[in-house]
């Protein structure tokens, strides 16, 4: 299980994934499935808008680590299936929050719904996905199960707002930043994971080790994303590069130039994140290489990565568990 970025880079994003996604194949059409009839509405606009947003593809990574992590503890159920399309319906509905409000207008290398729909009706199926979730979840019957996941979606919500809260502030620090990711990205990741341990009655260290394994992935995924947003591919990413700019975020890499960069690197970055400054971007991009600001965001997803590997210890050996190995790898090297 060694394959290179390289090997592993389709056109499709969704087949960036395919090593570790081939070890649950059958499932993974089960969820397809899933998703698709929990998708559906008497209401013409939201079967309209969801397909568009679940038929432009994604790279399914949540549904794939909650079957791979039930595959792990070696769960003989069927919750797992609708677990991981509720987990997709909940990352689903966050992006097209998140689209309008980062006013983001590309997204899995199409036009995003807000751009299409405009922003009430990509609120409002957001909300449909939210509360289809949640009916979803309901039929699972596990009291645990919905603890986890209310918890996950409120935690995923204070993400956003704390964001918000940050957005045009160049003094917000790296704690400030982290606290953010790990509410807004890494407590699904995290969710998506523990769930698997607690369908399958596992101890509660082993839970606590999916957990922690999950948080830390999900660190290393966001991480990465915020690199790639200065440094990806738009065709590869399927998302425009520069909208953390445009929205005057301070994620890692400008706090990175803000800290370490002569006083000439820290104006510039500090009246572009003030001025949500897209228009500097390229001069933006030079600070940030000449400060190795990516280079440090990696390390700190590497850093996450080798935690989140080193949770797994809890796990027995066998193939699911290389497969949660390798997606620690592709977390912080993808450029999809
Ligand atoms: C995008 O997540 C949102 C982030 C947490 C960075 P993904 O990169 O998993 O999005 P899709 O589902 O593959 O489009
Ligand atoms: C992730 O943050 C958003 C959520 C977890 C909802 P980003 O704003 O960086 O995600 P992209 O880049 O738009 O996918
Ligand atoms: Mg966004
Ligand atoms: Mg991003």
């Amino acid at each position: 299980m060694s394959a290179t970025v390289n090997d592993l880079k389709t056109p499709a994003s969704g087949d960036f994934f395919a090593s570790v996604t081939d070890l649950v194949r059958e499932d993974m059409a089960s969820v397809d499935r899933c998703i698709r009839s929990g998708l559906y509405s008497d209401v013409p606009l939201i079967n309209q808008i969801s397909d568009y947003i679940v038929g432009g593809g994604g790279k399914r990574l949540r549904p794939a680590l909650h079957l791979l992590c039930a595959q792990a503890v070696g769960y003989r159920g069927e919750h797992h299936i609708k677990l991981a399309a509720i987990i997709e319906f909940i990352h689903t509905a966050t992006l097209l929050h998140d689209d309008v409000v980062d006013e983001s207008e590309l997204r899995r290398g199409k036009d995003t719904a807000n751009a299409v729909w405009g922003n009430a009706a990509s609120v409002l199926v957001g909300d449909f996905l939210y509360s289809r979730a949640f009916q979803m979840m309901v039929e699972v019957d596990q009291m645990p199960v919905m603890q986890i996941l209310s918890d996950t979606t409120n935690t995923i919500a204070e993400g956003e707002v704390m964001q918000l809260l940050n957005q045009g502030n160049p003094d917000t620090d790296e704690a400030r930043y982290l606290a953010v990711i790990r509410c807004k990205t890494a407590k699904l990741f995290e969710a998506a994971a523990e769930l698997a341990g607690v369908i399958g009655g596992v101890s509660e260290p082993v839970q606590r080790g999916l957990a922690n394994y999950g948080m830390h992935l999900g660190l290393a995924f966001q991480l990465a994303d915020d690199m790639l947003d200065y440094a990806g591919d738009t065709r590869e990413l399927g998302k425009n590069l520069g909208d953390d700019l445009a929205e005057g975020k301070p994620t890692l890499p400008l706090i990175h130039v803000l800290r370490e960069g002569n006083e000439q690197q820290r104006t510039l970055v500090r009246n572009a994140i003030e001025n949500d400054g897209l228009q500097d971007l390229n001069l933006v991009i030079q600070a940030i290489k000449d400060t190795q600001a990516l280079d440090y965001t990696r390390e700190r997803a590497l850093a996450e990565a080798q935690m989140a590997r080193a949770s797994l210890d809890c796990l027995a050996p066998g193939p699911a568990k290389d497969g949660l190995i390798t997606l620690t790898e592709l977390a912080v090297s993808r450029r999809s």
